[in-house]
């Protein structure tokens, strides 16, 4: 067995893996991702997490043995979705089933196939969410109250929660700061700490007011010894079961789950006027989406989730709500006699182009408009797919990239492999693979059980982007074997030939060749899957995962039609264009941007925000070490004829010849002062020919607003060759 394997499964509490178990027993998993805020567009940072679920999703459902429920909803509770409603004139109600039916557009134009999306504010959810209340309150007396004084905005009338209080940050004073933190300076503190406060809302000056407040007992003896165990037991990736230590020895306190009427969201049962925090009935929403499926489907409710339940449960989320995942939910769960989730995997944040989505820079780009610009949603799943991986860290949408990778990697490798044979046997051979199959390695590759299970298991543990790269190797190959065999040239000989044999039989491997990629590829690309299936003729069982005996002899196909076009640039600039917004001046009421108007109620030490990045140009580490720099040891200096700001160095940096670098610091330095001096070069940057030479790399030198140019020196007992990192 894979020493991977054998690692996950020893660590995973109650999992079962991708194909161990017995064959005979169906797994039933159920599937879902964080329910967007009802309040707000989909945009393509959301879409990291629904298409990595999705994907983690289909490739469990194309699994014979297993049944797969992958549910969702909209969040529609809270002060900021009630507050929106009444800006634009309409009721909650009417706002959110507005958005529904947006958000619900947008992923299915992603090809996302939840089985249900649901809405939190649902009889389903009221049901269950009052009836966890419940059972936390009486049987495991784990809900207290205490008065509590707060902002309130007198004017409103209603309390404000710290997102809607703005006023001068204490710490730099700039104006119009939100009650948390300073954007500007980017100080937290709180509303109580801001100078000259007021209400986001309707601008009047807050007061201070008590309040009734229901809690939910965590530092309660036994939820704690709960809690610090579960975080600990492998339900976690590695990395946020350390960042739950942390947030553990900073203390667990009780979480205020009330919030005073006027606010959208269900009513705590004896306490009128009193409505449960929009955290508290969230994920319960999960619960009452498949409750809602499990009504129509005739499946049963208690299976999925009483806690002896032996199915699995899997929360996929970004890494701003592990907190309220793997604290709150399972010890909702726990204490009112529920299962806990199986596995709850955290995702890192999107950036495009190294930076924060920015709407004046045109990247934070909704769903919506890049389908509506006509951008295949495929190129954008294959492009995350090949970029994501387990943890929890940050992925970055290059444009640049994702325009190359997806030209060169499906246009350019995968369909080609299908648009340059399925045209032979179209014309030449009725339509008709061969009978017989030329003997490959490649096929027998593509067809072991040792691939299926290799891949697979990078699948099931969310390392698309290794899978993708294993994929494209004999994606890769594929090619090669056609190069190689010409099916053109053999193509040019008399029919009933020899070669004609031969052309047939290539063609029928590679068509061969195709559908097992395609079936490799299916959870990514399941629009093209199904292109692929029909152009192939084959049924909806020949596409599962593992249909390793299957080979297609004799088998008719249809014509070959053009799968998937190339992205060019100008669809990227237009994209960019129609997503740029002008420099949003602060607005009166933020709404859109308060995300988690209402997260400020933490049990512990808050969860740090993802990294701002600000205006600056970041890159990754990964982005850093492709640059080789390295010290050189300039072995000779002169003037080149005819140019007036280039000087010719000659570079030994330790390998067998010295390089050829042109360098236009002529201005500022005298050759002969130059020669046996250490500086430092970019050994890597592809060699330029220039109208002197070629340049074979570059040297680096500072610069400000005047004339003046300083190349760089290492420290005494730096030697030629050595890398600087
Ligand atoms: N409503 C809550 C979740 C409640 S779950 C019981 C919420 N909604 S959200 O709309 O703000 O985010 C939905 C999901 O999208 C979250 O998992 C969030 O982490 C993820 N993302 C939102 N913006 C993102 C990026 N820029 N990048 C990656 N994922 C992001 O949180
Ligand atoms: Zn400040």
């Amino acid at each position: 067995m894979n020493q991977h394997l054998v690692r996950s499964h020893a660590k995973a509490v109650r999992i079962r893996p991708f194909r161990i178990g017995s064959p005979f027993m169906t797994r039933k998993i159920l599937v879902t991702s964080a329910l967007p805020y009802a309040n707000g567009s989909i945009h393509l940072g959301h879409l990291v997490e629904y298409i990595q679920t999705d994907i983690w999703v289909r490739f469990h459902k194309m699994q014979a043995d297993t049944q797969c429920h992958y549910v969702c909803a909209d969040d529609t509770h809270g002060t900021p979705i009630m507050l929106r409603a009444e800006k634009e004139g309409i009721t909650p109600q009417q706002l959110i089933d507005k958005t529904h039916g947006e958000h619900l557009r947008d992923f299915t134009g992603f090809h996302v196939g939840f089985d249900n999306y649901y809405s939190t504010n649902s009889e389903e959810n009221k049901t269950l969410a009052q009836g966890i209340y419940r059972k936390l309150r009486d049987e495991a007396k784990l809900i207290e109250t205490k008065t509590i004084e707060q902002f309130y905005d007198p004017e409103k009338q209603m309390f404000l929660p710290d997102r809607f209080i703005k006023g001068e940050c204490p710490k730099c004073h700039a104006l119009d700061q939100y009650g948390d933190n300073c954007e500007v300076c980017g100080a937290s503190y709180t509303p109580t700490d801001l100078i000259n406060p007021y209400s986001a809302v309707s601008g009047a000056k807050p007061v201070r007011k008590e309040s009734e407040h229901y809690f939910f007992k965590l530092g309660d003896e036994k939820c704690r010894q709960f809690l610090e165990a579960w975080t600990q037991a492998g339900y976690l990736q590695d990395e946020a079961a350390n960042k739950m230590k942390e947030w553990f020895a900073a203390g667990l306190q009780n979480w205020d789950i009330s919030r005073d009427a006027p606010y959208f969201g269900f009513e705590i049962p004896d306490a009128p006027g009193k409505y449960f925090y929009v955290w508290l009935d969230a994920p319960v929403g999960y619960m009452a989406s498949f409750a809602n499926l499990a009504t129509r489907k005739g499946l049963d409710f208690d299976e999925y989730w009483l806690d002896d339940s032996a199915t699995e449960l899997y929360h996929f989320i970004g890494k701003d709500i592990l907190y309220f995942h793997a604290l709150f939910w399972p010890a909702m769960l726990k204490f009112a006699g529920y299962r806990t989730p199986t596995k709850i995997f955290a995702h890192g944040f999107l950036t495009v182009d190294g930076q924060k989505m920015s709407k004046s820079r045109g990247t934070f780009i909704t769903a919506e408009s890049y389908l509506q610009q006509g951008l295949n949603p495929e190129w954008l799943r294959y492009y995350y797919a090949a970029k994501l991986n387990g943890s929890m860290e940050d992925i970055d949408l290059n444009l640049g990239d994702f325009v190359a990778r997806v030209n060169s990697d499906l246009v350019g490798k995968y369909i080609n492999i299908a648009s340059r044979t399925a045209g032979f046997i179209t014309k030449r051979f009725e339509g008709k693979l061969s009978k017989e199959l030329p003997s490959s390695e490649l096929l027998d590759e593509l067809r072991s059980a040792d691939t299926w299970h290799r891949i697979g298991v990078l699948y099931a543990d969310r390392e698309y982007g290794k899978a993708v790269r294993e994929i494209m190797r004999l994606v890769d190959a594929a090619n090669q074997y056609v190069d190689e065999q010409k099916p053109w040239d053999l193509a040019k000989v008399s029919t009933y030939s020899q070669a004609e044999g031969k052309l047939h039989q290539v063609c029928s491997l590679c068509i061969n060749l195709f559908r097992l990629l395609t079936i490799y590829l299916r959870p990514i690309l399941p629009k093209l899957a199904a292109d692929v299936q029909g152009f192939l003729n084959l049924a909806e069982d020949d596409m599962r995962w593992n249909q390793n005996k299957a080979l297609f002899n004799g088998h008719p196909i249809n014509p070959y039609q053009h799968l998937m076009t190339r992205v060019e640039q100008k669809q990227i600039d237009a994209l960019l264009a129609a997503n740029k917004q002008t420099l949003e001046t602060p607005k009166p009421d933020a709404h859109s941007q308060a995300r988690h108007a209402e997260k400020q109620t933490h049990a512990v030490a808050p969860p740090p925000l993802p990294s701002p990045a600000g205006e600056v140009n970041w890159i990754s580490i990964d982005d850093f070490s492709k640059i080789d720099l390295r010290i050189a040891k300039i072995v000779n200096a002169e003037h080149v004829e005819g140019a007036e700001k280039l000087l010719k160095l000659t570079l030994d940096i330790g390998e067998e010849k010295p390089r050829t670098v042109f360098a236009g610091i002529k201005s500022a330095y005298d050759p002969a002062q130059l020669v046996g001096r250490l500086t430092v070069m970019v050994a890597n940057l592809a060699p330029r020919k220039m109208k002197f030479g070629m340049s074979e790399g570059m040297v680096l030198a500072a610069s400000g607003e005047g004339p003046g140019l300083y190349i760089l020196s290492p420290d005494s007992g730096a030697q030629a060759g050595m890398r600087v990192k």
